[in-house]
């Protein structure tokens, strides 16, 4: 039973883009940033609902598997949710549609108290206020002996990260600069020590990092 991160970064580390608008909702770096991952046939499948069999099925499409395998919770941030763009929307449901990836309990962290929400699939949405480690002891429970990821964004995986409760870490990096954003890697000097580290190149060029405890 593990705890996991799978995220996309930019060269520098920046995992969240900053660049949407209201008619944009993802912005235009979105599609940079991890358009190898959602142009794998399993994200397709998973994410879209897209049961035509097209989608890349090279190194990228086998950590989109395994980014999805063996999972029973995922704890995200309010950002994540899309809570911070919709603030004022008592009936907004997150980002992923009726149907949503994850089929498991998901536990948003965020200070505004919400009732849960149960989605078509097997997702439901808690809200939650508490400390990394509370959050990870409810998620825990939840997955019943599967592994828990901290899905994102940046601000939540990072203090998972400082507070030492992640035993891996899966950062797939596009070969593009953002230049803004939020970094993955701030406050984090010599994160490394204590995980082993892999690195494997994906035929898009995003390299497939891998830190394990
Ligand atoms: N590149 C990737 O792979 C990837 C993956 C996932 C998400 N994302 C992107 O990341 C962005 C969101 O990232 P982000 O860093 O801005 O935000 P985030 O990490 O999703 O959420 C941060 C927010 O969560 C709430 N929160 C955090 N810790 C809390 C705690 N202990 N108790 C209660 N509430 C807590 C706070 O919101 P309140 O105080 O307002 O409630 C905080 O501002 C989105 O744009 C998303 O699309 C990217």
């Amino acid at each position: 039973m593990a705890v996991r991160v799978d995220l996309n970064i930019s060269l520098y580390g920046f995992a969240p883009t900053t660049d949407q608008t209201p008619e944009n909702p993802f912005g235009e770096d979105w599609s940079r940033l991890v358009g190898a991952y959602a142009a794998t046939r399993t994200f397709r499948e998973r994410v879209f609902h897209d049961t035509s069999g097209e989608g890349t099925t090279g190194v990228d499409d086998e950590y989109a598997k395994a980014y999805f395998a063996e999972l029973g919770a995922e704890i995200m941030g309010a950002g994540m949710f899309g809570l911070h763009n919709f603030p004022d929307d008592p009936d907004w449901r997150g980002w992923w549609g009726e149907e949503p990836p994850f089929r498991i309990p998901v536990f948003v962290l965020t200070h505004r108290a919400r009732p849960s929400i149960e989605m078509a699939g097997g997702t439901t949405f808690h809200f939650l206020s508490a400390t990394p480690r509370e959050a990870l002891d409810r998620a825990l429970e939840a997955a019943a002996g599967k592994d828990v990821r901290v899905g994102g964004g940046a601000t939540v995986v990072r203090d998972f990260l400082k507070a030492g409760l992640v035993d891996h870490l899966h950062v797939a990096i596009a070969p593009i600069l953002l230049g803004r954003g939020i970094r993955l890697w701030d406050d984090l000097r010599g994160l490394e020590s204590g995980y082993d580290v892999t690195a494997e190149t994906a035929e898009s060029g995003a390299i497939h990092l891998t830190f394990r405890r």
